[in-house]
């Protein structure tokens, strides 16, 4: 794939490196002048391949780290602090007031998706549009929650006002695939409901938050969000080893969720609120609508190269209908179009990992050696950036591709004659977010979806799996998520319920009369 100055649009050029030497703690815009990193785009912008530096972030370590804490845990200050105390309607114009800056800020922020983890501009500004949305709805699904508790229950001779208070503080660490969404699908109802965090950006989608700094200062009273930049050893370990961090919120591997949580020295102190791996499969059973199940299956394990935590990883098949889904599926796979994130129509970018391409390549060398042949003659194909998506079958379970989670092009599929057979791996996974189920049959489907929601969170009915509407719960079971997101569940995960009990007595009743 080349890549000449001239074929990217003019608007879109890097023209120079963005030195981002700004952090933000205890409500200041600090400049860095301590060492920083590079960051690197996988698409070039020469005509001979080279990455693109697109600029420079701090590269911290653990003293900013406790430092940002601190800030975090004086605005906190034991529940007596400025923002955990504040109006309700004081702290959504805060929220408004963020939220108004931050939609100044589209097509910096959109530029910076592509480049930075090559999203289609499509999808990188579908990406920002639907962080918006997610933050109105937040507000107003906030404000329905303070007006719902406003009243006072009584049982037993006792009054009760029960509200959901804040937990404290918040480490919260975002995915580089939705660097943006997902991040502040954590930040911003972890801080609406009181609690004041520290946040550290992802390795790719670094630089997509300089333009925000900004905002963060002025529609927040100091220390409520605190912004660090550099690596996850060096400043989440050290921030979790204080055990002053009241939530650890975090999208990503369960290996580094485990490895946090551990270091935390008070395990009944900390909170999770975790968005990890999944191994969604599809299953497509003999009655599906093949030509459905086909363009679902490719989106579902395709878009966004398959670098969504929601994309279909594992597809089943009845043996009935195998020949004919693989071969529909293998062209289908070829068809795709592959270009920069700003090329029309297209459907496969550049992947940010440079070392991606040579980790699907063992996945496809182990399954060929194990037994699997690649369906589709472009299958596997290098370019420098990127690597073909290959169709693998039959997949068995002593395969790489089968248990481990590709987060990139390539795709399994496996055929089965008896139900059982995908039901029982789904048991024996280590994963449990959603499944797709593809057939028409209503007497078969039936008892099907009753088993699969038991073992999944979501099933998708004659559709890919996906996160949204955000109205929706996501969630998973075992390694797949700990606690639930939506707009409405996650001010539910980010609070715990409170209340005032008062005995039904004459002083009582004075004392609260006067209160309100
Ligand atoms: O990476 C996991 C994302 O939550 C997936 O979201 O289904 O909207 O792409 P999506």
């Amino acid at each position: 794939m080349e890549t000449t100055l001239n074929t990217i649009p003019e608007l879109f050029r890097i023209n120079e490196p963005l030195i981002q030497d700004d952090y933000l703690i205890n409500g200041q815009i600090l400049s860095w002048e301590g060492p920083t990193a590079d960051v690197f785009s996988t698409i070039s912008s020469t005509e001979e391949y080279a990455p693109t530096l697109l600029g420079k972030v701090p590269n911290m370590a653990e003293e900013e780290a406790l430092r940002a804490l601190d800030a975090a845990v004086s605005a906190y200050d034991k529940g007596q602090g400025v923002w955990p105390t504040m109006r309700v309607s004081d702290r959504i114009e805060c929220i408004e007031r963020f939220v108004s800056i931050m939609e100044t800020k589209r097509d910096e922020v959109v530029k910076l998706l592509m480049w930075e983890i090559g999203k289609s501009l499509n999808d990188s500004k579908k990406e920002f549009d639907r962080t918006i949305d997610y933050i109105h709805d937040t507000i107003e699904d906030y404000k329905n929650l303070d007006r719902d508790s406003a009243k006072f229950e009584k049982n037993d001779g006792v009054y009760a006002h029960i509200r959901r208070g804040p937990l404290g503080v918040v480490l919260c660490l975002g995915p580089y695939n939705y660097p943006l969404n997902e991040t502040f699908c954590l930040l911003i109802p972890a801080i609406i409901m009181g609690n004041t965090a520290v946040f550290k950006p992802a390795k790719h989608g670094v630089l997509l938050i300089a333009p925000l700094i900004e905002a963060f200062k002025e529609s927040f009273p100091k220390g409520v969000v605190n912004i660090v930049f550099g690596r996850g050893r060096a400043i989440a370990g050290p921030i979790m080893k204080t055990g002053k961090v009241d939530v650890l919120a975090l999208i990503g591997n369960s290996l580094s969720a485990n490895a946090l949580q551990t270091q935390h020295p008070k395990s009944n102190r900390l909170r999770l609120v975790l968005g990890l791996e999944a191994k969604n499969p599809a299953i497509v059973l003999p009655d599906a609508d093949l030509d459905l199940a086909i363009s679902e299956c490719i989106s579902g394990a395709l878009s966004f190269n398959g670098q969504r935590c929601t994309a279909l990883k594992v597809i089943y098949v009845h043996a009935d209908v195998v020949d004919t889904f693989n071969k529909k599926f293998a062209a289908a796979v070829d068809s795709l179009k592959f270009g920069n994130p700003w090329d029309p129509e297209v459907n496969l970018t550049p992947l940010p990992e440079p070392g991606k391409p040579a980790y699907i390549q063992e996945l496809i060398d182990d399954a060929v050696e194990k037994g699997a042949k690649i369906l589709n003659p472009r299958g596997g194909e290098h370019s420098e950036n990127y690597i073909w998506p290959a169709v693998l079958y039959p997949v068995n379970k002593n395969m790489r591709v089968y248990s481990e989670e590709q987060f990139g092009p390539v795709i399994p599929i496996l055929s089965f004659n008896d139900i059982q057979e995908p039901l029982d791996d789904m048991a024996e996974s280590n994963y449990g977010q959603q499944v797709s189920l593809f057939g028409s049959d209503v007497f078969a489907l039936a008892p099907l979806i009753d088993t699969l929601a038991n073992l999944v969170c979501r099933v998708n009915l004659n559709s890919s799996c996906q996160r949204g509407p955000d109205v929706y719960p996501f969630t998973g079971r075992k390694d797949s998520a700990v606690a639930t997101l939506s707009v409405h569940d996650a001010l539910r995960s980010f609070s715990i319920r409170t209340f005032v009990a008062s005995k039904d007595t004459e002083l009582n009743k004075e004392i609260l009369e006067k209160l309100l």
